[in-house]
């Protein structure tokens, strides 16, 4: 009897212990693209440093391919505590705040290289807590890369644009650079976008070279004009309320693999912008077309306008300061 009651005490104070050992922090991590890509490849090395280390103190997993969150979707989540994670295009974030905005005027950066000088400029610091207001956290800018135009004909100047429809992401500035050339602008999530060129519910769509080629969209656009027009870049953010939550030595160790592997996506960024090209001439399945400097121009014209139209809400210093970044 005295035996039974030391083997009951012992099971009760082994599972008391176990009880007591407080569960992983869980941190979902959604997005939309492909794994194969800047950002699936940020999110990947991400969970690795943190299962590195933070073993049994934090788990990160990654759901990619808009299997958790449609683009739409996810700030909404998060903000809910649905999802603590995510890397959003810079484009999807009016409903939340209007200064984000500057990256989509067109034609405002000429390369990647100005993308990033603004980004780490005070000014571009400073946008990352611009979100801070709706409960949201920017933790950090991630590069994708150059914006391309595709379609179901040959864009070559603004007038072949004319009539057609084009998905563009939840932006009025992309809607307004659209409109600018009379085409028809459509607000589509990017899980849509395929399946809208291929049944031809749509003549085009923009995107950099990396989602063109993961999503396959260049198997149904016949052509892709290199415009390099815009830019499309992400925030990764997180909702105040989770990263408020976390003790201060546990948010430094997940800030800093955090760092670690949006460094390592966007090391990879410039690299797989021109390895996808790449693949996309050699599969001959669309013809990538490129612009003379006359041609290129008239783009440049048509669509400059739409800066004014949105320089109350961005601010015109802040415009001249993205604008100085490519100097
Ligand atoms: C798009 O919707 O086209 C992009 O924002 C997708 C992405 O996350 O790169």
């Amino acid at each position: 009897m005295r035996l039974l009651t030391a083997a009951v005490t012992s099971l009760a104070l082994t599972l008391g212990a176990q009880a007591a050992v407080a569960a992983p922090v869980e941190i979902k991590f959604s997005h939309v693209v492909a794994e194969n890509t800047p950002k699936g490849q940020m999110a990947i090395k991400f969970k690795e440093l943190v299962d590195e280390r933070l073993a049994g103190k934090v788990e990160v997993k990654v759901f990619p391919n808009s299997q958790l969150f449609g683009d739409n979707k996810v700030l909404e989540a998060m903000l809910l505590g649905d999802v603590q994670m995510a890397a959003p295009s810079l484009s999807k974030f009016q409903k939340y705040t209007k200064k984000l905005q500057i990256f989509d005027l067109p034609f405002l950066f000429k390369d990647m290289a100005a993308v990033e000088k603004f980004q780490n400029s005070a000014d571009g610091q400073k946008l990352l807590g611009s979100l801070q207001k709706k409960g949201l956290v920017g933790l950090g800018y991630l590069h994708n890369g150059m914006k391309q135009l595709s379609a179901s004909n040959a864009l070559k100047v603004p007038s072949d644009a004319a009539g057609k429809k084009f998905r563009i992401m939840t932006s009025d500035v992309l809607h307004a650079q659209f409109e600018a050339v009379d085409a028809v602008p459509l607000k589509k999530p990017f899980s849509e976008v395929f399946t809208l060129l291929q049944t031809k519910a749509i003549d085009g769509q923009e995107n950099t070279w990396s989602n063109i080629y993961s999503k396959k969209f260049f198997e149904v656009q016949p052509f892709i004009t290199e415009s390099n027009h815009g830019v499309l870049d992400y925030l990764v953010v997180t909702s105040a309320e989770f990263w408020m939550g976390l003790d201060d030595g546990l948010k430094a160790e997940i800030k800093s693999a955090l760092d670690e592997a949006i460094k390592h996506g966007n090391n990879i960024a410039a690299e797989k912008a021109e390895s996808d090209k790449q693949k996309i001439i050699d599969s001959k399945r669309s013809e990538v077309l490129s612009l003379t400097d006359a041609e290129r121009s008239q783009w440049v014209e048509a669509m400059k306008p739409v800066w004014k139209k949105f320089e109350d809400q961005i601010g015109a210093d802040l415009i001249k300061a993205a604008e100085a970044s490519n100097n």
